[in-house]
Order: C-alpha cells, then sequence, then structure tokens
C-alpha cells in the first residue's frame, strides 16, 4: 500500500453552534488568536508529509478558497515594506495543493467524505476535522501516520474524555490495548448518555484505506439522521482490522463556544508575544472577578 499523501478536511457543516457570526462567515474562518481554525489544520497536515488536501466545502464557504489563494497585491505590498515575517506567516500554506469540492446536500460527515472519492482514488488517505485542534510536539496526524507505517491498517485517533461527555463522540470498544495502540471491536457514533463502551472517543484524525469508500457508498443514516463515518467504519473493521491510538498531546474542541474560548486563550498563552501581557491580565481579571458586575 502506498504512503499517506493525501487528506480530506470537511469543512461544510452549517456552523448553526455558532450563528449569528456564522450566517455570514463559514465557522472555519473563525480566528483563533490571528489564524482561522482551518489554517491549524492545514498546518498539522503539510507538518505531517500531506502533499494533497481536498477541502469539502458548501454553500457559502467562497472565503475559504479565498483565504488559501494567492494574494499578488497583499504579498508585493509586504515585500515592498519589507515585512518579510508576515510574509512568510500568509504562505505557509502553499507548501500544500489545496483542492476543493462541494458537497451539495448536507447529508452527514460520511457522505462529505465520500464526496472526495474520486480524488483520493485506490489509496489509503487522512481526515482531519476541523472541530478539533491538536497542540502537540509531533503533529496528531504524523503520529497516526507513524504508526499506520507499522501494519497498514486504518487507524483512528482517540482521547479520554469523561463519562458526562461520551455522547457527544464516536466511541470506541477495544479488545486489546498495547500502550497507546487498541485493536478495535466496536464503533458506537453517539451513545446514549450512560451506554458508551469506554471512554475513548475519537477526535477526528483517521487514517483510513480505500475500502472504506464500499461502505460510505450504501451507508444508511445513522445517528443525528446523517450519514455517519463512523457507522462505515465499524462495517469496514468487520472486513478488516481497524485500530485506534491515543495522541499525545493537548487536543482542544474548537466546535463548541466554552471550548473556542478555552483555546483562543491556551493558544494564545503559548505564543512569545502574548504570553506576558495576557498573563498579567488574566491575574488582574481574576482578582477582580467578585467585584465586577457583569450582567
Ligand atoms: C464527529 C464524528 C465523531 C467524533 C467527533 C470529533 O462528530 O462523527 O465520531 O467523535 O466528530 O470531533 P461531530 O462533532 O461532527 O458531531
Amino acid at each position: 500500500m502506498k504512503n499517506i499523501k493525501k487528506a480530506i478536511i470537511p469543512a461544510a457543516g452549517l456552523g448553526t453552534r455558532f450563528l449569528p457570526v456564522t450566517k455570514a462567515m463559514p465557522k472555519e474562518m473563525l480566528p483563533i488568536v490571528d489564524k482561522p481554525t482551518i489554517e491549524y489544520i492545514v498546518e498539522e497536515a503539510i507538518d505531517s508529509g500531506i502533499e494533497d488536501i481536498i477541502i469539502v466545502t458548501g454553500k457559502g464557504k467562497r472565503a475559504i478558497e479565498d483565504h488559501f489563494d494567492n494574494s499578488f497585491e497583499l504579498e508585493e505590498t509586504l515585500i515592498r515594506k519589507e515585512k518579510f515575517e508576515l510574509l512568510e506567516k500568509i504562505k505557509k500554506s502553499a507548501e500544500v495543493e489545496i483542492h476543493y469540492i462541494r458537497q451539495k446536500e448536507a447529508l452527514g460527515l460520511g457522505h462529505a467524505i465520500w464526496c472526495a472519492r474520486k480524488f483520493i482514488g485506490d489509496e489509503p488517505f487522512a481526515v482531519l476535522l476541523g472541530d478539533d485542534i491538536i497542540h502537540s510536539e509531533k503533529p496528531g496526524l504524523s503520529q497516526l501516520i507513524s504508526e499506520y507505517e507499522k501494519n497498514r491498517a486504518s487507524i483512528i485517533g482517540v482521547k479520554y474524555v469523561p463519562s458526562e461527555e461520551t455522547h457527544r463522540y464516536g466511541i470506541i470498544d477495544y479488545k486489546e490495548k498495547s500502550g497507546r495502540k487498541f485493536l478495535v471491536k466496536n464503533f458506537v457514533e453517539k451513545p446514549e448518555q450512560g451506554t458508551a463502551p469506554s471512554n475513548m472517543a475519537i477526535i477526528g484524525r483517521y487514517i483510513l484505506t480505500p475500502q472504506i469508500f464500499d461502505f460510505l457508498g450504501k451507508q444508511k443514516k445513522g445517528a443525528g439522521g446523517e450519514i455517519q463515518l463512523t457507522d462505515a467504519i465499524q462495517e469496514l473493521n468487520k472486513i478488516q482490522s481497524v485500530y485506534a491510538y491515543e495522541i499525545d498531546g493537548a487536543r482542544y474542541d474548537v466546535g463548541e463556544k466554552l471550548g473556542f474560548i478555552q483555546t483562543t486563550i491556551e493558544l494564545a498563552l503559548t505564543r512569545d508575544d502574548l504570553r506576558e501581557p495576557l498573563t498579567k491580565y488574566l491575574y488582574e481579571l481574576l482578582s477582580n472577578i467578585e467585584k465586577m458586575h457583569v450582567k
């Protein structure tokens, strides 16, 4: 089997959890400090050796294409003003080929992945979901690729979540665990509260063999009335071993408001230009919080 060089980033969701800001702006373009969330994902893919990315978009997502397009005027201006650091920042994504395809109906994550089947062809590939940002020394996807290369079977990134959160995720039920790696028995999408087979949740990083498309093409609607990627992986697991791997690093859920705010603060604290003033501000804020009368 070939190495992992292609990745799918689904970005067709409506972003209803962030209305009204997502009425005219894709949720993938919401900034964490000074970069759109989707750029963190694209950078993780680049740093993991991905050469081609296909972004599955939908209506109202044009800003994503504009963002990753060359901006000749802006580049010229930055060169003229000798702002080479800023130039560097806007050019990182040029290290990868980005392609686009539209999901014409919002039928779910599984269907969005299926829309990219012709681009992937007959080779194993990666999927990165935009709601999960991973901050780690070795990029999250790169950790999965290293594991994939050991036995060339599909492998899904997971992380521990507390029991009261399992109903929000795809959850694994595993047969064996060795270090960070699990041999998976079952994948369950969004189990009802109290019924999850474990606390290990899928966190939006996948390496899949192309056989997944055979199942996605005939997958029936699952949780939430949508065609679920997790259900197709469960079918794939019946004909090929599928593994899970506990990714090392901090994982941020930018798909919901509190997680988005936490991510913004924590990632700002990792930055040399912001750490000191932000820490000072947070201390002052916390020591005055009881005196504040915010309604
Ligand atoms: C999707 C997947 C789910 C996974 C989650 C991670 O759900 O279907 O299995 O645990 O992403 O973020 P969504 O958040 O799109 O509902």
